[in-house]
């Protein structure tokens, strides 16, 4: 990236022809129906915030309208399993692409109870049974934890999410009691499983989330509160799994089409970095084939090829 090319880009005419752009997208997408409450989504909403590291921020749409952050919310359960148990972590989870859907069960037999990577459903329980084991009252500390990131004391679970997610949410139940059986849950199952749909119900808004991923462009320090999360190696090594893994079975296109380390959650929200740069996060509820925002994708790939900045 040439810094003279991130210095001349006028970021608020950039997000507002970029809104103006995917509108045609916002209907062709499918809102998530396996977590019912999510049906009741508008698919017409389109946010974008665009967070610089020198502290300006840019925004249109529903940036700041909350939304259902779902996956998005691994990366901040993972960061603290990371800086907890350091490379031990990678004992119960691993770093590879699973090239299957995010909630799949296929992998977990021939692998031994050992996810692919901490992205998927079965990895993010095993990262969510670290923190439940390694601290006291896990989700209200977890979310504490969240909105120190996002530096706003108003983010909260969105309860009749959490209600939805836990009555229909059957598979990661088979997948985290398959992991006990291989002995790669330590705490109680209905424990850990609480605690993953908790922090999946949370509500944040584009500008929080954008906020929230600060610290990954900037080597493991929040450039709003000075606070350091993850060492300048782990956070490369979690922008990594976020190229490789982000995006699911979708990674591959989204490195393709986007070239930014991204994550994506079935509530419509896409957040992405740039080291030493900015994070950005999207939301868009209308969702493509691999359960990632298909506006927000687009998106996405058109800031990059606007603004001729990305990580490659
Ligand atoms: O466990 C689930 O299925 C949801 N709480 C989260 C899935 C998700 O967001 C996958 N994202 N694209």
């Amino acid at each position: 990236m040439s810094t003279t090319t991130a210095l001349n880009t006028d970021w608020q005419r950039v997000i507002e022809e970029i809104a103006e752009e995917v509108k045609p997208l916002l209907a062709t997408g499918a809102v998530a129906d396996y977590i019912p409450e999510l049906r009741n989504v508008d698919k017409d909403n389109f946010g974008m915030f665009v967070s610089l590291l020198d502290g300006r921020e840019y925004y249109c749409g529903q940036a700041q309208t909350k939304f259902s952050v779902q996956s998005i919310s691994k990366v901040f359960t993972l960061t603290k399993a990371f800086s907890m148990l350091k490379d031990g972590l990678w004992e119960r989870v691993g770093k590879e692409p699973s090239g299957n859907p995010f909630n799949s069960l296929i992998q977990l037999e021939h692998e031994n109870g050992k996810p692919r990577n901490p992205f998927i459903n079965a990895g993010a329980i095993v990262v969510a049974d670290c923190v439940v084991s390694h601290t006291q009252d896990s989700l209200n500390d977890m979310i504490d934890y969240i909105r120190g990131l996002a530096a706003n004391k108003a983010i909260h679970i969105d309860h009749a999410m959490f209600r939805s997610e836990k009555a229909f949410g059957h598979r990661n139940a088979a997948l985290a009691h398959f992991m006990k059986s291989y002995g790669n849950i330590e705490s109680d199952v209905d424990e850990v499983l609480d605690f993953y749909f908790g922090h999946c119900s949370l509500s944040m808004s584009c500008e929080d989330v954008s906020r929230a991923f600060l610290f990954l462009a900037n080597h493991g320090v929040h450039p709003l509160t000075n606070k350091r999360y993850l060492t300048a190696s782990q956070a490369k090594r979690l922008n990594a799994l976020l190229l490789t893994c982000g995006t699911y079975d979708a990674a591959g296109d989204f490195a393709f089409r986007v070239g930014m380390p991204g994550k994506s959650g079935v509530g419509g929200g896409i957040a992405a970095i740039i080291p030493g740069l900015l994070s950005v996060c999207v939301w868009s509820p209308g969702l493509d084939k691999y359960g990632n925002s298909l506006a927000g994708v687009k998106a996405l790939e058109l800031f990059t090829t606007k603004t001729g900045i990305s990580i490659f």
